[in-house]
């Protein structure tokens, strides 16, 4: 579903087609989409706000202040949304769209939306095929506003012609079309694992590691971002994904992390493990909590499964990367772990470089392709260098269509 946790700000205009617009959200709904309203004065003669919040579940603004005088931000609701759809959009809002006139909430949402905007006009026959109204589509359509186009039918007006406003499952369907066209990873599924592993040795201690999370959880909602379908699988961390759709399984151990792995890869496309699994856990968990006796404890550890080195094994179809953090010989060490680990790429990163590792909020990597070619990255935000990581993923995946 495309639409699923996509964020709708659905602005409505006064003509007589916004009673058609409870509907409209009840479909968004269905699509998965968290829907907010926002309408104009002369709206409200057509259908109700109280009608629109109960089916969006949301508060219906419909001024700059509330009615206890609370200033309604129409820049953090412009913000919010991933698609801005004015429906139906009068001749009247259109001709303010087109000059920039902002004297109401859907107006000043208009100015201030970063998403994509779709219009669906809705007006009487004549009034649609006026050139003044062909002139004011033209100039929205210039500023990259996508059109809705109005339908042919029985107009309020009693004549027939075009100028209805498109019928809510078709605004819906368009809506979900442009999302499908224009995302480069829709339909794509990508598994990415994150964070520490916590090894057991009694009910109440645990051997790990200073991982955050923070990297992988950034690249799983940068994958989100293009459309993907992700899901993280996520060692103990306090990290979460920004992007709503991605779905989070918690493990805590290395063995947690493999059987979750394991169950995702065969159905996914791209697999990016950036986890930070322990490399050998205690032999034996203990029952019940040790007790201090000794002047010294040994505790014996075996290896644990490295996820990335089986996941090569069984691999396909899949694109998969992994991660070396390495102290020294970044490299040549990362290099080995390409051919041990049949992999497409791996992102090497150093603990001890200055800005890059476990703890901060930047890492500078170089990414090594399986024929060894290097592509060296500036220090940068995690977020960017998830950017970075996803679209050399986009890039790899053309060459090697
Ligand atoms: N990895 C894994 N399972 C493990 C250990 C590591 O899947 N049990 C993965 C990591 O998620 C990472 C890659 O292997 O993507 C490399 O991890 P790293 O710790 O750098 O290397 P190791 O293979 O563990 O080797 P070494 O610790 O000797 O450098």
């Amino acid at each position: 579903m495309t639409l699923k946790n996509k964020h709708i700000l659905l602005g409505i205009t006064g003509g007589i087609a916004a009673y058609k617009c409870a509907h409209l959200v009840r479909l968004f709904i269905k699509e998965g989409a968290i829907v907010k309203v926002i309408m104009t004065k002369a709206s409200e003669e057509f259908v109700t706000p109280k009608t629109l919040s109960v089916l969006s579940k949301h508060e219906v603004v419909t001024d700059f202040f509330d009615a206890n005088h609370n200033w309604n931000n129409h820049v953090a609701l412009a913000e919010w949304a991933d698609a801005f759809i004015v429906a139906p959009l009068t001749a009247n809002t259109l001709a303010k769209f087109a000059t920039g006139i902002c004297d109401n909430i859907v107006t000043a949402c208009y100015l201030s939306a970063r998403s994509k905007v779709f219009i669906a006009p809705a007006m009487d026959l004549d009034m649609y095929q006026h050139p003044t109204t062909k002139y004011n589509l033209d100039i929205l359509r210039k500023n990259e506003n996508i059109i809705i186009p109005a339908e042919s039918g029985e107009l309020a007006s009693g004549l027939t012609g075009e100028g209805r406003m498109a019928e809510p499952e078709n605004i819906v369907q368009f809506v979900n079309q442009y999302f499908e066209n224009n995302l480069p990873l829709s339909g794509k599924k990508v598994l990415v694992n994150a964070g520490p592993t916590y090894e057991a040795i009694d009910p109440v201690r645990f051997i790990g590691n200073r991982s955050s999370g923070k990297m992988g959880v950034a690249i799983a909602d940068e994958f989100a971002k293009l459309g993907a379908d992700v899901i993280l699988i996520l060692g103990p961390s306090h990290q979460k994904p920004v992007e709503k759709s991605v779905t989070v399984i918690n493990v805590e151990s290395s063995e947690e992390m493999f059987n979750a792995c394991q169950a995702v890869f065969v159905s996914s496309d791209i697999a990016v493990l950036s986890a930070a699994v322990a490399d050998y856990k205690p032999k034996t968990i203990a029952d019940s909590k040790i007790k201090k006796k000794d002047a010294e404890l040994s505790i014996d550890l075996v290896k644990t499964t490295d996820i990335l080195e089986t996941l090569g094994k069984q691999k396909k179809h899949q694109l998969l990367a992994g991660f070396a953090l390495e102290t020294n010989n970044v490299i040549e060490y990362a290099t080995e772990k390409i051919k041990k680990k049949n992999l497409d790429f791996i992102v090497a990163n150093s603990a001890t470089e200055k800005g890059s590792g476990f703890s901060v909020d930047t890492n500078k990597i170089t990414i090594i392709d399986k024929h060894n070619k290097l592509y060296n990255f500036e220090l940068k935000s995690k977020q960017e260098v998830a950017k970075d990581i996803v679209n050399f993923a986009i890039n790899y995946l053309k060459i090697h269509a």
